[in-house]
């Protein structure tokens, strides 16, 4: 195999109460620590891992809560020119739905998701799930 396995260069892992607030933190702590790893707060990355974020913690909290467990958010830069974003719940009862009828109730989180993530998807755990998406910083390190 020519497998190669890629470390992130930078990565903040932070469990949240799995409560709308927790949702909203979510959100903020993203912007905050992309500012940190020097994306501006107004720019296109920090705005598309804002969007993503809040939709994967709403369906977090809401969809994926199981009462007293936390969500877990962990986001993750890559030297190639990836931010990997995962939302992961405790809930394995219940699958995601990927709702395309546009003139439905809801649905439009994960559509949402799909248009700003050049890829996407769900991985099963021991317990519950990870919801996760990647989009491009367009900052390449080491000439890739
Ligand atoms: N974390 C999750 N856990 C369980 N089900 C989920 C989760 N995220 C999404 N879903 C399911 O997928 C559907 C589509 O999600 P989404 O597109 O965000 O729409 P909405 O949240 O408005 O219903 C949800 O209605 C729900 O049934
Ligand atoms: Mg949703």
């Amino acid at each position: 195999m020519n497998a190669e396995i890629i470390t992130p260069t930078a990565e903040l892992a932070q469990r949240i109460a799995a409560t709308p607030r927790g949702a909203r933190a979510a959100r903020h702590l993203t912007l905050r620590q992309l500012a940190a790893w020097g994306f501006a707060e107004d720019g296109e990355v920090s705005a598309a891992a804002q969007q993503i974020v809040a939709e994967l913690a709403a369906n977090a909290v809401t969809h994926g809560r199981v009462s007293g467990r936390a969500f877990e958010m962990r986001l993750l830069l890559f030297p190639e020119g990836t931010l990997r974003i995962e939302v992961s719940d405790a809930r394995g009862d219940r699958k995601l739905r990927y709702v395309t009828d546009p003139e439905g109730e809801g649905g439009r989180g994960l559509i949402l998701v799909s248009l700003l993530a050049r890829a996407w998807g769900v991985t099963e755990r021991t317990v519950g799930k990870t919801v996760w998406a990647e989009i491009g910083t367009g900052r390449a390190v080491n000439g890739a």
